[in-house]
């Protein structure tokens, strides 16, 4: 893993699961790390945990408040010189049908999933473009290549990331800035304790697919190699990887399949 070494990443999200995993992997790694959320403590209690608490810079951050976003970037930039990773992971996920769904909650998901990712990579784009280097981390969804009941917002918010990152990858080519964008299966998180249902309230159950995926653990493991390949597009799951394929290469059996599965 020496490709993270001496290299300073940001990370949202970095309170829980998959971020916090993340945070700790390559705090191992040797890189020195900003690490951002809405809740300063746990951000204190991750900051603690790593190997060198003094590498870690705590930045507490709303993803839905856009204008601060310069500030903070700017913030990072002074204290470490240099911006290698921005691992854009802060994300809620939803349960509930889109009949039943208020339209303020369509918009909160697409507040935080979409334009609270590419707010800040906007932010953070004029510092790699000034040194020349960079990669931008994206983390996605197996819904972000294909829609399930449940999930109409959420699959929304993911499939409108790979429309920009896509753009955006091909507007850096020559510019030695990276996009990775990775799509989980399920993975043991909070992830559907916050999700979203139909009100905006919280669905506050584990729910069965993520009780059975990865640890975040094992995930963070699993994607800070395909980081260091700085990958275009990868899938990390299980057999859900699947529906990315059927979708792809048998629609019209996914489509039949889609209405079929439970989708937890
Ligand atoms: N777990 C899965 O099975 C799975 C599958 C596919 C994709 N994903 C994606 O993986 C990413 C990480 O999710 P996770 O599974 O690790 O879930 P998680 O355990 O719920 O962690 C979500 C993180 O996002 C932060 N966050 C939420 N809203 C925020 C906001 N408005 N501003 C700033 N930070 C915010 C949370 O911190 P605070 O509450 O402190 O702000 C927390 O650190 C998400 O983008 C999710 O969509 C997860």
């Amino acid at each position: 893993m020496s490709y993270f070494k001496n290299k300073v990443a940001w990370v949202t999200g970095a309170t829980s699961g998959i971020g916090e995993h993340l945070v700790y992997a390559m705090a191992q790694a040797g890189a020195k790390i900003a690490i951002s959320s809405r809740r300063a403590s746990e951000l204190e209690r991750v900051q603690a945990a790593c190997p060198k608490p003094e590498d870690i810079l705590i930045i507490p951050l709303d993803v839905t408040q856009i204008e601060t976003f310069p500030q903070v970037s700017e913030k990072v930039w002074n204290h470490f010189g240099q911006i290698d990773i921005l691992v854009l992971n802060a994300g809620i996920s939803q349960r509930s049908l889109a009949k039943e769904t208020q339209i303020d909650v369509d918009q909160r998901l697409m507040a935080v999933n979409y334009f609270g990712v590419i707010g800040l990579a906007k932010a953070v784009l004029p510092y790699m473009l000034k040194q020349q280097s960079g990669q931008m981390v994206v983390t996605s969804s197996v819904m972000g290549k294909v829609g399930t009941p449940m999930r109409s917002a959420y699959a929304a918010s993911k499939h409108a990331l790979h429309g920009f990152f896509d753009s955006l990858r091909a507007e850096l080519k020559n510019d030695n800035i990276a996009v990775t964008i990775i799509c989980p299966g399920y993975v043991r998180t909070e992830i559907s304790i916050n999700a979203l249902t139909s009100d905006g309230s919280k669905h506050k159950k584990m729910s069965p697919g993520n009780a059975n995926g990865y640890t975040p653990k094992e995930f963070a493991a699993k994607a800070m190699k395909v980081i260091a390949k700085r990958k275009e597009e990868v899938y990390i799951g299980g057999k859900e990887i699947m529906a990315i394929y059927l979708k792809r290469y048998l629609p019209r059996l996914w489509s039949y399949v889609v209405t079929r599965i439970q989708v937890t």
